[in-house]
């Protein structure tokens, strides 16, 4: 019998073979220029028996980069190289969409155009060390973005999805999730504004609205995805009112007929944070009435109960996709799973990315 993570799933526009996405994860392949690779078009390909394949986080400016060798796509040379990527997956017979990030104070002004500070919703810094051009540093206090400047900042994301789409992406992700930009409005720890984009929870989720309603506008609700990890604290993000956050932004979500809602459950000890939620995708299921990706620690057999029990539609698959790209495969066939390399998460190269083994054909 196909079991729930196996069995086809069917919304809207997603039309997929199995439940097992790949989560979004950053790898650091692409040039100095930010242009994906040749080896990242294999990489993905490799990987097309995902359900769905949501690509690494991708810059949607300059001032979006945080990491070196991250892929970017403001410009065309970035797009051309992605259609390269689309087209390998497709052939493959997979699915992919791109996640749309920004990085916001996760940056270093070595990283950002003109040497500028990095920009965030309010001037307040984390205490980090970083990776640079020059090598680790620690993360200064960013520039609290004018409200003149954010309507220039949802026309990056809009432009982006737009490019993407052309690029012949399935659809967009946009990267709400894990401490970047859009985060970094959400939450009472990040953003002490007081425009219309800060105070209250209405306030601080309008910039996320922007970028939904734009992104719509230009590409349609069906082709949208989004990801929320409602109890991250990385980063120093911290939130005094995390269920009326998450419940007002995931309940508004609802207004639109998104592809789907990708929620991060909590990837650190939560021991010292007694108001964040922990069963991310058990708490939001009932306010949330589309499609619900969850991610975070799943194996097979926690994946299958989530999508037996219902507490969400399809699971993604992050560390172990990076070593299993044949992971729906050995799911079904209780093979032995592949152990990933995490000095090679990051290291360059195809080391560590595209050399794991595929089981071979019977
Ligand atoms: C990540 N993760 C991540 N998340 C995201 O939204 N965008 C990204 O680009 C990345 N990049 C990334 C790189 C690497 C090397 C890791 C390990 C993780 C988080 C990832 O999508 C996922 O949520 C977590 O890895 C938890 O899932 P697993 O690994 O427990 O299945």
């Amino acid at each position: 019998m196909t079991s729930g993570l196996l069995s086809p799933f069917k919304k809207g526009n997603i039309s997929i073979p199995n439940r097992v996405v790949m989560a979004p994860l950053t790898r650091r392949r692409a040039t100095d220029n930010h242009i994906p690779t040749e080896i990242m078009a294999d990489y993905y390909a490799q990987r097309a028996t995902a359900g769905l394949i949501i690509s690494e986080a991708t810059a949607i400016s300059p001032q979006a980069v945080g990491y070196s060798n991250i892929p970017g796509i403001w410009n065309q040379d970035q797009a051309e190289a992605w259609k390269k990527i689309t087209l390998a997956v497709h052939q493959a017979g997979g699915h992919i969409f791109m996640q749309l990030w920004h990085v916001g104070r996760v940056s270093h002004s070595l990283l950002q155009p003109g040497k500028n500070l990095p920009v965030s919703a309010s001037a307040i810094g984390i205490n980090e060390m970083i990776n640079t051009p020059e090598g680790h540093k620690k993360t200064e206090t960013p520039r609290a973005l004018e409200t003149s400047e954010i309507p220039g900042i949802v026309k990056d994301y809009t432009d982006a999805a737009r490019r993407a789409i052309d690029a012949g992406f399935d659809g967009v992700e946009i990267h709400g999730a894990n401490a970047y930009l859009i985060d970094q409005f959400l939450h009472s720890s990040s953003n002490t504004r007081t425009d219309i984009y800060g105070g209250s929870i209405e306030n601080r989720a309008r910039f996320l609205f922007e970028v939904v309603e734009s992104i719509i506008q230009e590409i349609g609700e069906s082709k949208v995805g989004i990801r929320l990890s409602p109890s991250n604290t990385r980063y120093g993000m911290d939130d005094t009112d995390p269920a009326g956050l998450y419940g007002y932004v995931i309940n508004k979500l609802n207004n639109y007929n998104l592809a789907y809602l990708h929620l991060v459950e909590p990837m650190l000890s939560l021991d010292e944070y007694p108001h964040m939620i922990r069963d991310v995708a058990r708490f939001f299921r009932t306010v949330w009435k589309g499609a619900l990706i969850t991610a975070g620690n799943y194996d097979f057999e926690k994946g299958e109960s989530a999508v037996n029990e219902g507490i969400a539609d399809m699971v993604a698959y992050g560390r172990l996709y990076i070593s299993n790209p044949d992971l729906p495969r050995r799911f079904a066939e209780a093979a032995p799973l592949t152990e990933p390399d995490t000095s090679t998460f990051y290291a360059g190269g195809e080391r560590g990315f595209t050399d794991y083994p595929i089981l071979p054909l019977v």
